[in-house]
């Protein structure tokens, strides 16, 4: 099985998008993401595959596999699967798979993460889709405060399980 690291980006207030997009544009997180992610596998929802621009998508030098419980749904470039457990299964052999979002896929994958790479938002934002509250059983293992070259505070936090 894979090391499962769900990856996101969250504000103060738990906000991690708004009508299909994402509520900020920060150099700084998307090269972050690429380079921990680089060469790994990464699940998403169906919603979070829409909402990449055309020319990200499938997010180049990752395996991309999507759940959608249509069963003829079509993602091109992506590998598709119609549960969590068997997008899981497809990336089983690889070493690293990153769950890259959205709302509801970080909401039924939380339980099964080995880690939480969060990068903390200095923003509060009107949103409609939040990352969960990250429970007890999670230690921060790691915090870097990076300065920012825009106006938004950022620090990239790993969070491991007890
Ligand atoms: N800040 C960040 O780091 C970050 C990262 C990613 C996304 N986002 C944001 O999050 C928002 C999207 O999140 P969302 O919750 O609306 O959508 P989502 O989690 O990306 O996708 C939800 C869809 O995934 C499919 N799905 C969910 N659970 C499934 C299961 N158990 N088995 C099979 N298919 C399943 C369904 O697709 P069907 O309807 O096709 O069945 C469902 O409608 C956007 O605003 C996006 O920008 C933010």
């Amino acid at each position: 099985m894979p090391e499962i690291i769900l990856i996101a980006a969250v504000a103060a207030n738990r906000a991690i998008g708004k009508d299909n997009q994402l509520l900020w544009s920060i150099p700084e997180d998307m090269a972050h993401f690429k380079a921990l992610t680089a060469g790994h596998a990464v699940l998403m929802g169906r919603k979070t595959w829409e909402s990449l621009p055309a020319r990200f998508r499938p997010l180049p030098g990752r395996r991309n596999i999507v759940i959608s419980r249509q069963a003829d749904y079509s993602a091109p470039g992506a590998e598709l699967a119609n549960s969590l457990a068997s997008g899981i299964a497809l990336a089983e052999s690889a070493e690293k798979l990153f769950i890259i979002g959205g709302a509801d896929i970080y909401a039924q994958a939380m339980a099964l993460a080995d880690r939480l790479e969060i990068t903390e938002i200095a923003l509060n934002p009107e949103a409609d889709a939040w990352f969960p509250v990250i429970g007890d059983e999670w230690r921060v293992s790691e915090k870097k405060t990076p300065s920012a070259s825009g106006e938004t505070g950022f620090a990239f936090v790993s969070y491991t399980r007890d």
